[in-house]
């Protein structure tokens, strides 16, 4: 099934840029595809029955764009999100990162593939209590080796981007749930990965700090060129969108060019009514 892009209404796509027109050259997010999704099959066994999830899923993200998945819970977001990030292994179908095909049948290249190219974050954030934040955001260079003096630098870097300089010594639990997630995220960036898939980020905390986790975000996409896949419940989340990708019956049924305009909240709420989400 081809998904249906529906028309955005007269004036909706009026003076505000989109992010292709604010990005530099190199980040241009005008036909460069990071992330190409073909024909994405998934299922569960459930004792003798099999429950079909994602059933010939198509989706492609480009360099520095941030896209947005919406659809009815159990309709298989983070299903996507851990077959994109090799966690889980689709049943057919095909993953490419820039051009590069993902070898599922290869455990190495899987962790490889969140090793180096993937930065994940998590609704409930997944911090080690007994770490740092600083530590908790170098863990990714900690498990690949040697943490180096650059590496040091680069996290504290990420911890001024999100607000936290004064917190690099804290343990997670002294920590809010916001600045928790904000953690998550410099983590999920510390390694430069290409593509960020962002599970309900702002699901456990409250509206101000979703505000600074979405700036965050994408801050990231703009500024860093990652290509950023975020799952969200909420229709004023999703308004911070290039794109929002509609999910239903295991497929992408519609696609909304939302060219981060934060004041169409309304538009993504007619979608979800009209396609019953
Ligand atoms: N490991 C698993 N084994 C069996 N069924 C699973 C497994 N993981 C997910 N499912 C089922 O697959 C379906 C999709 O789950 P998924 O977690 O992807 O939904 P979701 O869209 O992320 O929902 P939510 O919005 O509630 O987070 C659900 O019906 C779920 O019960
Ligand atoms: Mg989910």
């Amino acid at each position: 099934m081809q998904a249906i892009e529906m028309p955005i209404p007269e004036g909706d796509v009026g003076g505000e840029q989109t992010v292709e027109d604010k990005l530099p050259a190199c980040f241009s997010t005008g036909t460069e595809s990071l992330l190409q999704v073909t024909d994405l099959f998934k299922s569960y066994r459930l004792g003798q029955r099999s429950l079909p999830v994602l059933e010939g899923l198509s989706l492609d993200v480009k360099i520095g764009e941030l896209v947005v998945i919406m659809g009815p819970s159990g309709s298989g977001k983070s299903t996507l999100l851990n077959c994109l990030s090799a966690i889980d292994v689709p049943d057919a179908g095909s993953v490419s990162l820039a051009g590069t095909l993902v070898d599922y049948d290869s455990e190495k290249a899987r962790t490889a593939l969140r090793r180096e190219r993937v930065g994940i974050v998590f609704q409930f954030f997944n911090l080690i209590p007994t770490l740092s934040v600083r530590e908790n955001i170098l863990l990714p260079l900690m498990i690949r080796g040697k943490v180096k003096c650059e590496d040091r630098e680069r996290a504290d870097q990420l911890l001024i981007q999100i607000g936290l300089e004064s917190r690099g010594d804290h343990l997670p639990s002294q920590l809010s749930g916001g600045e928790m997630q904000l953690t998550s995220i410099a983590r999920a960036l510390i390694h430069g990965p290409e593509l960020l898939l962002a599970d309900e980020p702002t699901g456990n905390v409250n509206p101000r700090i979703a505000e600074d986790i979405l700036e965050t975000l994408a801050g990231a996409a703009k500024a860093r060129g990652v290509a950023i896949l975020m799952v969200t419940h909420s229709a004023e989340h999703a308004a911070w969108a290039d794109r929002v990708c509609f999910l239903k019956d295991g497929q992408i049924a519609a696609v909304l060019r939302q060219g981060r305009r934060r004041d169409q909240v309304a538009l993504i709420h007619d979608y979800l009514a009209n396609l019953a989400i």
